[in-house]
């Protein structure tokens, strides 16, 4: 008998953290069906790029890689070897078998609410390569959004020991249209996964070393999942059924709507020690003549008032967001109110972005359109703004002292990186066996993305 070589997957993941969570969840999949993890293209049997569409021209790059991927088709085969392609992901869902017609090299396209089907469409894939079947008609495709929870087929995580922080997929989805936005297209309609489930998942976590989780959503603060006996309601009621298993010291979620964020979680930021001072709340702009062609559904001054109450709740905490400059129609004093709503509320973190016309979506169409300099101009102001803020937040925490949680060794020897409640990177020397602990140190330097610390003994 001779010996099967082991078959080696490699999985390239873009854009959100949600992404990141169906990697690791696709790379246990194939493992179970026998693909270990590859390093690189060059050394796999089957690539996989797990694609995001939120901005810009995110499917053009997709297919560039995809040429590249497939020359090194051409390359193996003429080594005797072969690569079975796979595109996965928002833009898999978005683009579909139009995927196939303009790069006829692509076996697999599978969206994300399919992606437990992945091992036998790449088997039913080698099979039709096998026997020379496979043709230009011949890909599979699905990106159907099927009835049967994907979760329920998942292979279990199979990592012996895990990175002390990981991400966990609570809810799907979204339903609320905001009109630049591609997520409820390709993502689907809001799901919510049961308490049950995460609870098990969380806790398998935590038995194979994981202290931080972060709840992942694209609405995370509207899970409204079918409760464990005896729970609260919402979020919150599940950030306080997480915090009770023994050993996981951190809860995190992201990302969250304002119009979601309800008194139990407000309450929950206040009494559950294990939820960390963060919140992700983006507003996207600071105009009521924006945030209603945007149809946000809230104002400036609700979403003020807002943060105004969370804070009250929890003062200490690091409020982050996101920001969409020149969407269309929005003129000069509109974008003066966002840098205004900055200026006020003040952010630790912020991610900002050009407006990107998503295909499909209603803004695409509008004929009033910003310049792409104008935006470039905006965008270069707000994140200056952002930056000094996240500057002067970093500062603020020099001299205290705070918890870290070490997550994976430093650059140099002898060096450590941890994690401070508010999200920020902190370098500090500490000896390699720290890894995975709660350490206790002070705040020794701040630079623009991150800290330095000394140990407290
Ligand atoms: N153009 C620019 N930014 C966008 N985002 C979502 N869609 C677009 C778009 N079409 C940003 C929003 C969102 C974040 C995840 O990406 O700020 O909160
Ligand atoms: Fe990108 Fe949105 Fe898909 Fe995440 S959900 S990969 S951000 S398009």
């Amino acid at each position: 008998m001779t010996d099967q070589p082991t078959k080696k997957a490699f999985i390239k993941s873009y854009g959100c953290q949600m992404n990141v969570y169906d990697a690791e969840r696709m790379a246990a999949q194939l493992a179970a069906d026998g693909y270990a993890p590859a390093e690189t293209a060059e050394e796999a049997d089957l690539v996989v790029l797990n694609t995001c569409h939120i901005r810009e021209k995110a499917a053009e790059k997709v297919y560039s890689e995809l040429g590249r991927l497939k020359n090194l088709r051409t390359e193996k085969r003429a080594g005797g070897k072969d690569l079975i392609l796979a595109v996965a992901g928002c833009v898999a869902q978005a683009e579909g078998a139009e995927i196939v017609r303009r790069q006829p090299a692509v076996d697999v396209v599978v969206g994300p609410q399919a992606y437990h089907r992945l091992p036998a469409m790449v088997a039913r894939a080698a099979q039709k390569r096998g026997t020379g079947r496979r043709t230009n008609g011949t890909a599979e495709v699905d990106t159907d959004f099927p009835e049967e929870d994907k979760f329920d087929h998942l292979a279990p995580d199979t990592q012996a020991r895990r990175a002390p922080a990981a991400f966990l997929t609570v809810q799907e989805g979204c339903d609320k249209f905001c009109a630049f936005c591609v997520v409820p297209y390709t993502r689907g309609a809001e799901v919510s996964r049961p308490a049950a489930r995460i609870l098990s998942e969380a806790r398998a976590l935590v038995a194979r070393g994981v202290r931080e989780i972060t709840l992942l959503g694209q609405n995370v603060n509207a899970w409204h999942g079918r409760p464990v006996e005896g729970m609260g309601a919402g979020l919150g009621g599940l950030i306080r059924e997480l915090a009770r298993i023994e050993g996981l010291a951190r809860i995190r979620y992201t990302t969250s709507h304002p119009n979601d964020m309800d008194a139990g979680l407000i309450a929950a930021h206040a009494e559950v020690a294990e939820l960390m001072p963060y919140l992700h709340l983006p507003v996207q702009a600071g105009s009521d003549r924006i945030l209603k062609a945007m149809n946000r559904k809230h104002t400036a001054a609700s979403y003020r008032a807002l943060i105004g109450r969370i804070r009250a709740t929890k003062p200490d905490l690091a409020l982050s967001g996101d920001f969409i400059v020149g969407f269309p129609g929005e003129s000069a004093e509109d974008f003066e109110e966002t840098l205004g709503l900055v200026e006020d509320l003040g952010y630790a973190q912020a991610y900002s972005f050009k407006y990107s016309p998503r295909p499909g979506t209603p803004a695409a169409d509008s004929l009033d359109q910003v310049p792409e300099v104008e935006k470039t101009a905006r965008l270069t102001r707000l994140q200056s703004l952002l930056n000094a803020q996240q500057i002067a937040f970093n500062r603020s925490k020099l001299g205290t002292e705070m918890e870290v949680l070490i997550e994976k060794p430093g650059r140099r020897a002898g060096q450590m990186v941890g994690r401070s409640p508010w999200l920020q990177s902190v370098h500090l020397e500490a000896p390699a066996e720290s890894l995975g602990t709660m350490a206790r140190v002070v705040i020794t330097g701040a630079g623009p993305n991150s800290l330095e610390a000394r140990l407290i003994a």
